[in-house]
């Protein structure tokens, strides 16, 4: 049985359907990536696993259970733990305030897992539990997104849930926060991965997933997908048509060559 299921599922905002028949399958100890160009609906999917936005159709289910109709409260309980796009650190607080807030859901099951977690994510994150006193705000991007995952860990979850962890991210911690991801998978953690960055995520993903239009288009191994001839000329910016928007100067060219012509 899947550690995670989202079956045929539907979801939006308002009026407007941003979703539907989403099947995603994930197996205890996978990295799941999900890819797609921007607006492509990575968060709103990343939001339905954790609790932040609910189902309009189809359930999430956990452990085979029904969990659609959950609060991300509830869910955070239950293992699901999320580590938002843009970080969401409280940047007016110190590294250990941030820290602790990450360990709110537990506090009152067992304080003991605080300070396991907390020797955890001080063992996993060596430049954190030097600057514990340090105002969070004040820190890069890359330090402020291992403070974001590291918070995410404080409330001991079998299921991360990591949107976009390389965007605002200089290169080489990119670089460190991806093997980082593969270390807590070998730890045992069961990770959906949601990335732009195609190319970095398949490399370290077990499984993915690719949406387009409100939908699943392809799905399989990671490195199947990474080696899609489909897959590398949209996502990964190699081969022929630049048909999404990450290519920028891309499109100009092509958009200057059709008024030229
Ligand atoms: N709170 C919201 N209210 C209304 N529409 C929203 C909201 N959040 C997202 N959307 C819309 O839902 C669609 C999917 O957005 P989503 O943020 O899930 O995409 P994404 O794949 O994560 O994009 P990005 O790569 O930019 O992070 C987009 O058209 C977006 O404008
Ligand atoms: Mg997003």
């Amino acid at each position: 049985m899947p550690l995670l299921e989202l079956r045929q599922v539907a979801a939006g905002y308002s009026n407007t359907t941003v979703l539907k028949n989403i099947d995603i399958t994930m197996k205890a100890g996978e990295i799941v990536t999900l890819v797609g160009a921007n607006g492509a609906g990575k968060s709103t999917t990343a939001k339905l696993i954790s609790g932040m936005l609910r189902p309009s159709k189809g359930d999430v289910l956990l452990d085979g259970k029904p969990i659609g109709s959950l609060t991300a409260c509830d869910r955070l309980r239950q293992g699901i733990s999320h580590v938002p796009e843009g970080r969401q650190i409280f940047g007016g607080l110190t590294v250990a305030d941030n820290l602790a807030l990450g360990a709110y859901s537990v506090c009152k099951v067992d304080r003991s897992i605080i300070e396991q977690q907390f020797k955890f994510v001080c063992r996993l994150f060596p430049v954190l539990r030097e600057r514990l006193g340090d105002i969070a705000g004040n820190f890069s991007g890359g330090q402020q997104q291992m403070l974001a995952i590291a918070r995410g860990l404080m409330s001991r979850p079998r299921i991360l849930v990591l949107d976009e962890p390389s965007l605002g991210v200089a290169p080489l911690l990119v670089a460190e926060i991806f093997k980082l991801i593969q270390r807590l998978r070998d730890e045992g953690i069961t990770i959906l991965l949601a990335e732009q960055n195609a190319r970095q995520a398949l490399a370290i993903a077990d499984r993915g997933y690719v949406l387009e239009q409100s939908t699943i288009t392809m799905s399989g191994p990671a490195g199947e997908l990474a080696s899609s001839k489909d897959i590398a000329e949209r996502y990964l910016g190699v081969g022929g048509s630049v048909s999404h928007g990450h290519d920028r100067s891309g499109q100009m060219a092509a958009k200057l060559q059709a008024l030229i012509a």
